[in-house]
């Protein structure tokens, strides 16, 4: 027992199983990176407070430099008892520089102010990391939008069809959602990087160590205001776990359009063979493996949300062993998210789109708002065209012929002020482009969106 940290007041020996219960360190040593700059930065301020000289500072540093290389190149041999990263990370400087020495790195420090001060550094820098291949994603999407921006498609409501769009309208709306998160982002990376080192296990560091100069020195923005609240704050790892559900909710919104864009009745996608798959039974099957991954991988993330919130409610105040259990859901979260994203950019950037499919799906019916417009046009209150647009939708359907064919003497006889030039309301291109209006579907207001989301990315 002497040999753990806490082993002095301990005399018996711990179920075997018990150990592997409590250890960390298989999943917590990603953060190994995170926990030696935190003792580095912490014994800076233990040297400026006089706590170590600047010998036993230099010291410090080679034996952390040594045992970062070890970790990046797979070297580092973990012993039984190293419970944690931390754990891990401090008998082995006693091992490098001698334990005289390295006894001396966690004065006044808990491993609870430690373990949210790496936690914190790891997030911060997944979070930035994510916001870069987010960035380039929705980049991507951008720039099919622009290039493809002739190409006009049904927008659906209910999965009805309901108005002509551009193909890059419905690029542009996934762009604004992914622009969204990735601004959200932003504001969540600041709510995450404020320091919580020197809180030590809950009340404080006993020889006042400047705790501003440790934030400064680890990159944080500032320092969290409360001791109590240093340590047992996990809320920057609840935000992530959201942040990253709705984002896999675009992500899975995203891939349900596209699947069903993808299947032979609609025909207006193919995906690209790198993301498909066959059927081992079927030769003719080509399947959207990676969006119904996407998709269903939302749901993992969100479990990962939702069992964190679980395990966090009705923690007493400070630090509770329950706190361990927000690395496993945080770290897949990540690794989801990151995976997820560069996959979704691999899918929308190699996807094939069938024009011809796309503009021949849209129908006639599709412009019947555009019959009750032009009636608007004509000074009829807009209930009642829209009702006179029903009845020619209703004598098109009973006369089985598409809403186009019905003849000038038809469309007069449902209302006398239709005149010659009604036929000309039938025209795809020209509904699409007589929405104008911010955030509509004519191609200056989808264009000008598109250079929008570009401004905003930077
Ligand atoms: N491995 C622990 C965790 O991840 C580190 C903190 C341990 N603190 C404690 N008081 N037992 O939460």
């Amino acid at each position: 027992a002497e040999l753990r940290l806490w082993g002095g007041r301990f005399t018996g020996a711990s179920d075997p199983l018990m150990d592997l219960y409590n250890a960390s360190l298989p999943y917590d040593q990603k953060m190994y990176a995170a926990d030696l700059e935190g003792t580095r930065v912490f014994c800076q301020g233990l040297q400026k407070i006089n706590l170590l000289t600047e010998h036993e500072l230099s010291e410090v540093d080679r034996g952390l430099t040594v045992i970062e290389k070890e970790w990046a190149s797979g070297t580092f041999v973990a012993q039984a008892n190293d419970e944690d990263i931390h754990t891990a990370n401090e008998r082995r400087l006693g091992e490098i520089i001698g334990r005289d020495i390295a006894g001396k790195v966690h004065t006044g420090r808990s491993r609870n102010d430690q373990v949210a001060t790496d936690m914190r550094i790891y997030v911060r820098e997944a979070l930035k990391d994510l916001q870069d291949i987010l960035g380039k994603f929705i980049s991507v999407i951008v720039t099919r939008a622009q290039e493809e921006i002739d190409v006009l498609m049904p927008g659906y409501t209910h999965l009805q069809k309901a108005q002509p769009i551009r193909w890059s309208h419905w690029l542009s709306m996934y762009a604004t959602y992914f622009t969204e998160d990735y601004k959200r982002l932003t504001q969540i990376i600041e709510r995450v990087n404020q320091s919580p080192l020197g809180a030590g296990a809950l009340a404080g560091h006993p020889y006042g160590i400047d705790r501003e100069f440790l934030a400064q020195g680890l990159g944080f923005s500032g320092v969290i205001g409360n001791s109590l609240t240093a340590v047992s704050d996990r809320d920057f790892v609840v935000e992530t776990l959201f942040w990253s559900s709705l984002f896999m909710n675009h992500i899975s919104r995203f891939s349900e359009d596209l699947i069903i864009y993808s299947t032979g009745e609609f025909g207006f996608i193919q995906l690209a063979d790198a993301y498909s798959t066959g059927s081992s039974l079927m030769p003719q099957k080509k399947n959207p493996d990676s969006l119904e991954l996407l998709r269903g991988k939302s749901g993992r993330v969100f479990g990962n949300f939702a069992g964190f919130m679980m395990s966090l409610k009705s923690i007493p105040s400070t630090y509770n062993k329950d706190m361990q259990e927000d690395k496993e859901p945080l770290f897949d979260g990540l690794t989801t998210v990151e995976h997820s994203i560069l996959i979704a950019t691999g899918v929308i950037s190699t996807l094939n789109i069938n024009k011809k499919k796309m503009f021949d799906a849209l129908t006639m019916d599709m412009l019947a708002t555009d019959v009750a417009d032009y009636l608007v046009r004509k000074g009829v209150p807009f209930r009642e065209c829209h009702h006179i647009s029903g009845e020619c939708v209703r004598t098109a359907e009973e006369t089985n012929v598409a809403l186009n064919e019905l003849t000038l003497e038809q469309f007069k006889n449902i209302d006398s002020r239709f005149g010659d030039d009604i036929h000309e309301t039938f025209d795809f291109e020209m509904s699409v482009e007589r929405r104008t209006c911010t955030g509509g579907t004519a191609k200056s207001a989808v264009l000008a969106q598109l250079e929008n989301l570009k401004k905003q990315l930077n």
